[in-house]
């Protein structure tokens, strides 16, 4: 079997290996060479293996204070020409690697917030417990599973199905205080805990993760989609954008990772980590000066 098929996951950023110190004056004219040596490993210094679930926790850690302070991440996936689905799903995007690191990053929040479309498209189901962060989970003090939280201002959304019906952590609806009574109600009916971030229907995205850690969820992330996290973005609450860039191209209209108003400036975020499986970078910014409890 040929290497390149046997490589698992590996780390290139930041890197583990020192950089070379050069021993000869470096020939600008010489063709870029990169040594399969030199290459950055994984957590053990072996690139040729699959990481543990526990390795890849370890690496998307939320940062110390997020036990307290809420810390919004986002989880997205992207083509390498920039669509952020392909008709309308992500799953055509994406690789077992990428949903590996998904499901890990599931596992390392106290609530999943999402946008009501991504919900009706993917069919969005309660998060479940998995055994293998059950003790991670505990020590963190926090329950089984993550909670899902949808956002929606038509709350045209159907309340008997599972995700409301029979989630281990109570599905939480963010939602305006005018958005449909009825609605509202049905949710409540269904078992959803129905929180009110906005006097009209819309919510404001800006007040989100201060009421979900009045929920007592801190370490939270988004699924997106691009119109939730675009909204997220623009309010200046999205601390971290876990961004995966599958190695193909889509084409056609989709949008991109964010679909929301324009921004006067654009924003700043800093390299944290990036990792590598089967051509799919696992990329991770931090918003430049972001910490938990800084806003
Ligand atoms: N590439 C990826 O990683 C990724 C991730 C997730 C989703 N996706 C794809 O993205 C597509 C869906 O994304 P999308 O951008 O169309 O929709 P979305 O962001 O998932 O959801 C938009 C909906 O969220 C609600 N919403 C958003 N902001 C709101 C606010 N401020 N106040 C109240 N409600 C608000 C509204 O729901 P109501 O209409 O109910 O009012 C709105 O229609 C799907 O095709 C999905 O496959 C891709």
């Amino acid at each position: 079997m040929a290497r390149a098929t046997l490589r698992g996951m590996r780390r290139l950023f930041p890197s583990s290996v020192p950089p070379a110190v050069p021993t000869a004056p470096v020939d600008p004219e010489a063709p870029i060479s990169r040594p399969e040596t030199a290459s950055p490993a994984g957590p053990s210094g072996s690139d040729d293996r699959q990481w543990t679930l526990e390795e890849i926790a370890e690496a998307y850690a939320y940062p110390a204070g997020a036990s307290k302070e809420p810390w919004l991440r986002g989880n997205m996936v992207a083509s390498l020409d920039g669509a952020a689905h392909h008709q309308g799903r992500s799953q055509p995007l994406s690789s077992d690697p990428d949903m590996r690191i998904f499901g890990v990053l599931r596992a390392l929040a106290d609530a999943v917030v999402v946008g009501a479309e991504t919900v009706r498209k993917e069919g969005y189901r309660p998060a479940r417990a998995r055994e293998a962060f059950a003790a991670r989970r505990a020590a963190a003090g926090q329950p089984p599973a993550p909670a899902i939280a949808v956002v929606s201002a038509s709350l045209d959304l159907d309340f008997s199905l599972p995700l409301f019906t029979e989630p281990l952590t109570p599905t939480l609806l963010i939602t305006g205080a005018a958005a449909p009574a009825d609605r509202q109600a049905a949710a409540r009916e269904a078992g959803a805990v129905v929180v009110h971030a906005g006097e009209g229907a819309a919510v404001d995205p800006a007040r989100v993760p201060a009421l979900l850690a009045e929920h007592g969820h801190t370490r939270l992330l988004t699924e997106g989609g691009p119109r939730l996290l675009g909204r997220f973005a623009a309010a200046g609450v999205l601390d971290e954008l876990c961004l995966t860039v599958s190695p193909r191209i889509a084409g056609g209209d989709a949008s991109r990772v964010t679909d929301g108003p324009g921004l006067e400036t654009p924003l700043e975020y800093r390299l944290h980590s990036v990792l590598e499986e089967g051509g799919f970078l696992f990329t991770c910014y931090r918003r430049s000066g972001a910490a938990p409890g800084a806003r």
